[in-house]
C-alpha cells in the first residue's frame, strides 16, 4: 500500500501546549507518523495574527519543537519544520486569497469568535486571511489526512473548497485533504468552564491543564475543576459536562473505557474520582515534560534539526507551487 500524506500544523504561541492539543491533535499526530509521510509544522506566521513579543516569540517556537519531539514526534519519521522557513507557504497563502471569497472568508467562525473577543477595529487583516495561509499549509504537501480538533472543521472545508475551485478553474492540481478529527477527544473543555473549549486565550489558566506545568499545579487544577450536580461518576456532557471532560481526559490517557471508569467510581464520590485523574494526568506527562526540558538545553540541536525538516518540506512545497503557478499561467 502507498503511504498516505499527512499534515498539520500547531500555532507557538503560548510556552506550552495544553492537553486540548494533545488530545485534539497531536496524539495522532504521533500515531499517524507510522506508516504514513507525516509533515508536522510550526505555524509561526499564523502566530504574528495575535500579539507577540519577540524574545519570547523565538522561545515559544523552539520549545514547541522541543515539546513535539518530547510527545513522541519522532524527526527520523516525519518531517518536522517552521512554516517561516518554507517561503511557499505565504506564496501559495497569496493565490488562495485571490480565489476566496470575501464572503466565505467573512464566514469562518473562528474570525468571528477572535475579532469579536477583541473587538472588531483591532482585529488585523491577518486574522481575516488566516485560513487561506491555512489551506497553502495543507494543499502544498498534498495532503491525504489532516489530523486536528473539532475547530479546525470548517477551515478544512474551506481548504476543499478553494482546491475544488482552483482545480476545476485551472486544472488538477491539488489534493483534497480530509479533516482526521476523532469522536473522543475532538473537544476538551475548559477545567473551570466546561462548556467552552480549553484554550490558550482562555481568561484564566486554572481550567487549562498546561503540559510544561509542574505536576504540583496540574494536580491543583484538576481537584479544583468544576464539577456538577449530584455525585455520581456518569458520562453526561448536556447535565455532567464536568464530570464527562474529566471522564474523557482520563479514558483517552488511561486507554480504560469510559464505562470501565464509571464502574470502578460507583459509589465513590467526585474528590476520589478527581484524585484518580489527576494522578494519570501527572504520570502520563511527568517524562514528557521533563524531555522537553532536557531538549530546550540544546537550542543548536533543535534548530538544525528544524532546518534539515524545512529542507525536505521545501521539495515538496516548492513542487506544488510551481504547478499551480503553471496552470495559473504564470511565466516562468
Ligand atoms: P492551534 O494552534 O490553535 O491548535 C493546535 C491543534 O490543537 C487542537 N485543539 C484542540 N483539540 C481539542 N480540544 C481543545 N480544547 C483544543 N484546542 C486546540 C486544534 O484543533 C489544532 O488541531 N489553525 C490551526 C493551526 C494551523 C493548521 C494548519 C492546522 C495552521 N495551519 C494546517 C492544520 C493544518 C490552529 O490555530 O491550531
Amino acid at each position: 500500500m502507498t503511504q498516505k500524506r499527512v499534515l498539520s500544523g500547531i500555532q507557538p504561541t503560548s510556552d506550552s501546549f495544553h492537553l486540548g492539543n494533545y488530545l485534539g491533535a497531536l496524539k495522532q499526530w504521533v500515531e499517524l507518523q507510522d506508516g504514513n509521510d507525516a509533515f508536522y509544522c510550526i505555524v509561526d506566521l499564523h502566530a504574528l495574527t495575535g500579539e507577540i513579543e519577540p524574545a519570547l516569540f523565538r522561545k515559544r517556537t523552539l520549545a514547541s519543537a522541543a515539546q513535539l519531539i518530547a510527545l513522541g514526534i519522532s524527526p527520523e519519521k516525519s518531517t518536522l519544520f517552521v512554516q517561516s522557513h518554507v517561503a511557499e507557504h505565504n506564496q501559495l497563502g497569496w493565490i488562495m486569497e485571490c480565489i476566496a471569497g470575501f464572503g466565505e472568508a467573512s464566514r469562518m467562525t473562528q474570525f468571528k469568535d477572535k475579532s469579536a473577543k477583541g473587538g472588531a477595529d483591532s482585529a488585523r487583516v491577518g486574522l481575516f486571511t488566516y485560513p487561506m495561509l491555512q489551506a497553502a499549509d495543507i494543499l502544498l504537501y498534498q495532503a491525504h489526512f489532516v489530523p486536528v480538533g473539532e475547530d479546525q472543521r470548517q477551515h478544512i472545508e474551506l481548504t476543499r473548497d478553494l482546491a475544488t475551485r482552483f482545480n476545476s478553474r485551472f486544472g488538477e492540481t491539488f489534493r483534497l485533504p480530509e479533516g482526521y478529527i476523532l469522536k473522543a477527544g475532538a473537544k476538551i473543555y475548559d477545567l473551570q468552564e466546561p462548556t467552552s473549549k480549553m484554550s490558550k486565550s482562555s481568561g484564566s489558566v486554572a481550567g487549562v491543564l498546561e503540559i510544561m506545568d509542574t505536576p504540583e499545579a496540574n494536580t491543583k487544577k484538576i481537584k479544583s475543576a468544576a464539577t456538577d450536580a449530584g455525585r455520581e461518576v456518569k458520562f453526561d456532557e448536556k447535565e455532567k459536562p464536568g464530570i464527562s471532560n474529566l471522564l474523557t481526559i482520563h479514558s483517552s490517557l488511561s486507554g480504560q473505557s469510559i464505562s470501565e471508569l464509571e464502574n470502578e467510581f460507583e459509589g465513590k464520590g467526585y474528590g476520589d474520582f478527581k484524585g484518580a485523574v489527576a494522578e494519570v494526568v501527572v504520570e502520563y506527562l511527568r517524562p514528557i515534560r521533563a524531555k522537553a526540558l532536557e531538549l530546550l538545553e540544546d537550542e543548536k540541536y533543535l534548530t538544525e534539526l528544524l532546518h534539515q525538516g524545512a529542507d525536505k518540506a521545501r521539495v515538496v512545497a516548492s513542487a506544488t507551487l510551481s504547478d499551480a503557478y503553471k496552470n495559473l499561467g504564470l511565466v516562468k
